[in-house]
């Protein structure tokens, strides 16, 4: 496209060239190595939104880019933003978006180096979604990336079926609580795993029976599930097999190279592995915000920060959250 049609189909991009604050490392480290600074803002490309940040929330893969875990996989140099999700205004767009000026939105941002604790965040006008004005930013800002992780490990790698039986080991955390309550919303039987201390909460979302990881091995049930969604990345598909009923599946979030030869070896076979990666969609996001309209996601937050106490949020999320999204909020912004 040349500038001339470029210019046409998109609205002014009135912030290019400022400066905006953003929490960046300039080198791996411990949650330390993160501060407030001053960045360009992104410059929005066709296609994209640009969204005034005023909410987003912390994943475990931000602590592990952060501490350097994963540099093979994304090079790329510093500084670096942290944080994947978004809750904000949009204020840029294409003339032809779906999107205007002033919308209220939820976005799972897709570049890989993330970027959300910043004043502004630009992402694919495919990856965001409008949020109704009952949803709070800070609700709006937990459902992303955990969201997006729950339902697409039991719609898609899963095929979730109405009667099936799903078992959720890592129930009480981000991903856990969205995947019980969708599981119930498609009329499963769910059982949870978590914690003895999260019993009540994993029943609270809907799940049926509960088993604390302390005290039970769930590989040595009586229980057979269609549905082994591995949350918390803790269990083994091999010992998992026994439970899992024929034509079933095993999901693990774990994208490592034991997960990977899991998926290439056993896809054929009646009882097969897979390793998820959640991949932004803002069809998905919308599916979300439908259930939570139906009242049927409830979003439980565990803490909150403002952007500027960036570390403790990843501090708290590296120590194991009680339950539910650790939420930051970009007072700045608000
Ligand atoms: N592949 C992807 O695209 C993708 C996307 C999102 C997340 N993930 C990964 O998914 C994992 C979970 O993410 P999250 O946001 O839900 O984390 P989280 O909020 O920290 O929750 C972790 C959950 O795991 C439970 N847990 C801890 N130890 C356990 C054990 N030994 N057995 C069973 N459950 C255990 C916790 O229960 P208690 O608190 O009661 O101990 C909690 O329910 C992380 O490793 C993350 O990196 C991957």
């Amino acid at each position: 496209m040349n500038q001339n049609a470029l210019e046409e189909n998109s609205t002014d991009q009135i912030l290019i060239g400022l400066k905006m604050r953003a929490i960046e490392y300039d080198h791996y480290g411990d949650a330390s190595v993160m501060h407030v600074a001053d960045h360009p803002t992104p410059q929005r490309l066709r296609g994209q939104l640009l969204i005034q940040v005023l909410a987003s929330s912390v994943n475990p893969i931000d602590y592990r880019f952060r501490r350097g875990d994963m540099k093979i996989l994304i090079p790329f140099g510093f500084p670096r933003i942290p944080g994947y999700d978004v809750a904000g205004i949009v204020v840029e767009s294409d003339r032809d978006s779906s999107f205007s000026i002033g919308d209220r939105v939820m976005a799972f941002l897709d570049h890989t180096r993330g970027g959300a604790l910043a004043d502004f965040a630009a992402c694919t006008d495919s990856c965001a979604a409008k949020i109704p004005d009952s949803m709070s930013m800070e609700d709006a800002a937990a459902i992303p990336l955990a969201g997006t992780t729950a339902l697409q490990s039991l719609r898609d790698h899963g095929k979730i079926k109405r009667g099936q039986s799903v078992l959720i080991n890592g129930a009480s955390g981000g991903v856990g609580m969205f995947a019980v309550q969708i599981a119930k919303f498609y009329g499963c039987h769910v059982d949870a795993i978590a914690s003895g201390g999260n019993r009540e909460f994993c029943l609270s979302l809907g799940a049926d029976h509960f088993y604390d990881y302390e005290k039970d091995d769930f590989t040595n049930s009586k229980e057979q599930w269609d549905i082994i969604f591995d949350v918390a990345g803790k269990a083994h598909f091999l010992k998992s097999r026994a439970v899992l009923k024929d034509g079933g599946h095993f999901i693990s979030t774990e994208p490592d190279i034991k997960g990977l030869l899991m998926t290439i070896l056993t896809w054929p076979l009646s009882k097969s592995g897979q390793v998820m990666l959640a991949v932004p969609s803002g069809d998905d996001l919308r599916e979300l915000i439908q259930l939570y309209n139906l009242g049927k996601l409830q979003v439980t937050i565990d803490s909150r920060f403002t952007f500027e106490h960036a570390a403790q949020a990843h501090r708290r999320i590296e120590a194991g959250v009680d339950r539910g999204k650790v939420v930051l909020t970009n007072v700045g912004n608000g």
